[in-house]
């Protein structure tokens, strides 16, 4: 099977500086893989709160600054703009391409030995004020990728032209290619929801769920599965695996209205591969890609997976 950097330049064979990036992005991702499986003191709180108000972990700071280094490498990367950093990180004006980065999430499960990741969108640099480079709309996405650190480490990724499949062959440091052109099934009767958020869900989501719950006896007359990793790029990867539906909505926790995740460099990236993978991804109505971003932090209510599940989810209105 084909190498990364066989798949890229296959996939791309004009887009050097895409090729050049995801190589160093590799290197980096394999190297975070290394040190988690090796172990150590990764969990401990060593900031005070990221740009997004999460408490910053010794491998949330080190995957950055890793990634970072990467990005600088490569040499085509304009503007640098992570979760870990309130602005985004100018390094040079005339490069084609921006990076809006995840370096490390899932964070909560760095302690217990439970799959994390790292999620990437790449955009072109669209000139102007750098400092604002990634406020555009997901369908400008280049590529998008998301690296999975669990019993195997993983690449999902795409330029556009179907996702494929990668692992990491650790004795070479290598990513191989292990299915090309990943396709999610449409149908699913598996879910992932933080549950314990029920009571603060708006009505339409607790009764979408509550329906769910009825199996068998309930409207939609066949049981369903539940599954919360509470990662992610897990619930993802599983997704892209057998199919099922991701959900983390907007909830009446104070800065909660619009959910958790982060429109820029997680749903949007996650969405862009989802669609090649021939599922989809919404706010609970709008497709995510087409939404065009305020601010580098913002939140969206997050809504993907096998496209027949998402489409029903429409009717609720959420
Ligand atoms: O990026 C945030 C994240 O850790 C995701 O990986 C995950 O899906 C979600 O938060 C889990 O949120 P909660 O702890 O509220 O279930």
């Amino acid at each position: 099977m084909d190498s990364l950097d066989t798949r890229l330049k296959i996939l791309e064979p004009e887009n050097k500086p895409l090729i050049e990036l995801f190589n160093a992005l590799a290197v980096a991702a394999n190297e975070i893989s290394v040190r988690i499986s090796r172990g150590g003191d990764f969990g401990s709180i060593i900031g005070d709160e990221n740009a997004d108000g999460d408490a910053q972990k010794a491998l949330d700071v080190l995957a950055d600054e890793k990634f970072l280094e990467a990005a600088t490498g490569s040499k085509v990367v304009a503007a640098y703009c992570s979760e870990e950093q309130d602005h985004a990180v100018i390094l040079d004006e005339s490069a084609p391409l921006v990076v809006a980065i995840d370096p490390l999430d899932g964070s909560s499960n760095i302690d217990v030995n439970v799959s994390i990741g790292t999620i990437i969108s790449v955009l072109p640099n669209p000139g102007g004020d750098l400092q604002q480079a990634v406020i555009q709309s997901g369908e400008r996405q280049l590529a998008a990728a998301f690296f999975v650190y669990g019993p195997q480490t993983t690449l999902f990724l795409t330029t556009g032209k179907g996702t494929d499949l990668f692992r990491l062959d650790p004795d070479v440091g290598i990513f191989v290619m292990i299915e090309e052109g990943v396709l999610i099934p449409e149908e699913t009767s598996e879910y992932a929801i933080n549950a314990s958020n029920a009571r603060r869900w708006f009505p339409p989501m607790q009764r979408y769920i509550g329906d769910l719950i009825l199996g068998e006896e309930g409207p939609r007359e066949r049981n369903f599965n539940m599954r919360w990793i509470g990662s992610l790029v897990a619930d993802a990867g599983r997704i892209f695996n057998r199919g099922g539906v991701f959900l983390y909505p907007g909830d009446n926790r104070p800065n909660y209205e619009t959910g958790r995740l982060r429109l820029i460099y997680e749903a949007n990236p996650v969405s862009f591969l989802i669609e090649q993978a021939h599922g989809a991804a919404t706010d609970g109505s709008n497709r995510i890609l087409e939404i065009m971003p305020k601010a580098i932090h913002e939140r969206v209510p997050f809504i993907f997976g096998s496209k027949v599940e998402v489409s029903w989810i429409a009717n609720y209105e959420l």
